[in-house]
């Protein structure tokens, strides 16, 4: 009777045990590569540029190295209006993204279109130039793909900086997610339950494309962020929620960023930290009626970068 019993546990235990080789040994001829990428994923690469995090173009993670997307409602080279575009500018040398380097990354039919049309293969690191994210559609199936418009449309660095309406910084700040450590408690991953609810469309598999690195985070202590800048837009906020998030959130136990200001303010006057402390704590104390002001921020500091990135997650 025993021996029976352990007969059907070894039994079970190699079916459990060849599987998992199985699995092991061919789910690598799976070629994740091989599917294609999705606007998302193109969007991403030209604005986070190469490797976000320890790299050689940004040894001391200071959101170097990285490309600057632009929105434009003009064209740079005619001056004429046009439809609000976002455009990637990658000045002179900056690394660029995957996509750009190999041809197995973004996947055929979008490989085959951004060469064809977008002319990416005339795009170099050492000149740098001006990428947007355009999409074909053919027999209703739309078919996302990267135009070089430095070669397409004549669009300079230079001239496309100039033009543009807005500069957004989120390739830097991105590094700055990452340095700073926030996916120890937010994730950017909504899954497939009712997150879609609260935190919007879980990702697809081809939105990933040359991300390196994903920044889906294993354990969520905090709202997801994936499409944070859809339900949040609002700079001034994020300012104060990362100068102190008690300010807005009396109970949060999300870490303070004040640090991120780098010291000045954007008058080029110094922040002094100890001060406007105790007047928070006077504040929460109720000795005063309004908690203390914060600083605004210079145009080339880290929590520029920070907040651009996260209100560029729509
Ligand atoms: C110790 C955990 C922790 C860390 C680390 C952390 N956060 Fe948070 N964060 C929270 C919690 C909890 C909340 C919700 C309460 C609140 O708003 O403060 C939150 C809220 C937020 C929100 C508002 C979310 C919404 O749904 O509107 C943003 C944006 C945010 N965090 C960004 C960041 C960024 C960027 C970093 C890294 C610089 C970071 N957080 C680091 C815990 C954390």
């Amino acid at each position: 009777m025993g021996f029976r019993e352990y007969r059907v546990g070894s039994i079970l235990f190699g079916v459990a045990l060849s599987t998992s080789m199985m699995i092991t040994m061919f789910m690598p001829s799976l070629d994740i590569s091989s599917v294609s990428s999705t606007s998302v994923a193109l969007q991403k690469q030209l604005t986070y540029g190469k490797n976000n995090g320890f790299d050689y173009g940004d040894l001391f993670l200071q959101g170097h190295d990285k490309p600057i997307k632009v929105i434009l409602k003009k064209d740079p080279k005619t001056g004429a209006a046009m439809d609000e575009t976002a455009a990637y500018v990658f000045k002179a040398g900056t690394s660029f993204p995957s996509g750009l380097v190999h041809d197995h990354i973004l996947g055929d039919d979008v490989q085959a279109l951004s060469v064809s049309v977008g002319k990416i293969d005339q795009a170099n690191e050492e000149q740098g130039g001006v990428f947007l994210v355009r999409a074909s559609v053919k027999g209703g199936v739309e078919t996302p793909y990267i135009e070089f418009a430095t070669a397409t449309r004549g669009w300079s660095s230079q001239a496309t900086l100039a033009a543009a309406e807005e500069t957004i910084l989120s390739g830097s700040g991105k590094t700055m997610f990452i340095r700073e450590g926030c996916w120890w408690c937010h994730t950017l991953l909504p899954e497939q339950t009712h997150d879609w609810q609260s935190f919007g469309r879980p990702p697809l598999l081809g939105d990933f494309n040359g991300e390196s690195p994903t920044t889906f985070g294993s354990d969520r202590k905090a709202p997801d962020l994936l499409h944070v800048g859809s339900r949040n837009s609002s700079k001034e906020w994020m300012m104060l929620h990362f100068f102190n998030p008690r300010l807005v959130q009396p109970h949060s136990i999300m870490p303070r960023y004040d640090y991120l200001w780098g010291g000045k303010d954007a008058k080029g006057n110094d922040i002094d930290l100890a001060k406007w402390d105790e007047e928070f704590k006077a504040y929460r104390a109720g000795d005063r009626v309004y908690p203390p002001e914060v600083p605004e921020y210079t145009a080339d500091s880290e929590i520029r970068m920070l907040i651009d990135y996260v209100l560029d997650l729509k």
